[in-house]
């Protein structure tokens, strides 16, 4: 049984993805990562995907390729479209890359994807009872793991809090929009982490995204009464979780 498998991550402004050994949660050469196409149409998206993967140095045909993308994926089926083309919405995003690739293809939420190499490699490995890792990036990702196993396409970057869809508040991109000072940031990320722990109660709340290698500055100020811890695997765990979903998936 091979350990290895392709991992892809699309984003709205990039394509990133590598080859993974999904036993250890390494990546097997280099990463390589492309712009995500203008208008990012599906169709223009594969295209990248495929040229891509053809650079990955250690891709094999018979790799399985594990995709995430910023939407909500039931059963393969993009169901929703987060800063890439609208014509995602209802797509049969599976069927779309596997005709594209020529291999299987598992595509899944993004923050899916990252929370769960969080799981697999990184701060929540071993972690009992209810884990919600967040992703703080363009909007913010969320994925919720009891006893380690995944409940897939949590959306609950969207929280409603005064009023407002609180991703537009409290997400990377409205700091640096916002032009937000750390002390300015902290408080809305207390409004919005305090709200999801008055909810669920998790035992543990990991947060993620590019800024998480600056968690000095924010997290020892949040005042949760969960355990919050930063990623490990930071720009990496979309690829791995991405890569380590598909592989689960196909067993092969
Ligand atoms: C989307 C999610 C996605 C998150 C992070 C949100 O706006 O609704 O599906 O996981 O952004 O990309």
């Amino acid at each position: 049984m091979s350990k290895k498998a392709i991992g892809i991550d699309i984003g709205g402004t990039g394509i990133k993805g590598a080859v993974v050994n999904v036993k250890t949660g390494e990546l097997v050469g280099d990463r390589v990562r492309y712009e995500t196409p203008e208008g990012g149409r599906p169709q223009d998206i594969a295209e990248v995907v495929q040229k891509l993967i053809g650079e990955l140095k250690n891709a094999k045909p018979h790799h399985t390729v594990g995709i995430c993308f910023p939407a909500v994926v039931q059963h393969g089926r993009t169901m929703s479209a987060a800063n890439v083309s609208k014509e995602w919405i209802g797509l049969d995003a599976d069927a779309l890359f596997t005709q594209e690739l020529g291999r299987s293809v598992h595509v899944v939420n993004d923050a899916d994807a990252a929370g769960y190499a969080e799981i697999k490699f990184g701060a929540g490995r071993s972690k009992p009872g209810l884990v919600i890792m967040t992703t703080l990036g363009t909007g913010i990702g969320t994925a919720l793991f009891m006893d380690g196993k995944l409940v897939p396409n949590a959306e609950l970057g969207h929280l409603e809090i005064d009023g407002v869809d609180y991703e537009t508040k409290a997400s990377f991109a409205a700091k640096e929009r916002e032009n937000l000072d750390w002390p300015a940031w902290i408080e809305r990320l207390h409004k919005y982490y305090s709200t999801l722990e008055r909810l669920f109660s998790p035992d543990l709340i990991i947060i993620g995204g590019g800024v998480s290698k600056e968690h000095e500055n924010f997290l020892p100020h949040l005042g949760l009464k969960a355990t919050v811890l930063p990623a490990l695997k930071r720009n990496n765990a979309g690829i791995l979780g991405a890569a380590a979903l598909a592989k689960k998936e196909y067993k092969a």
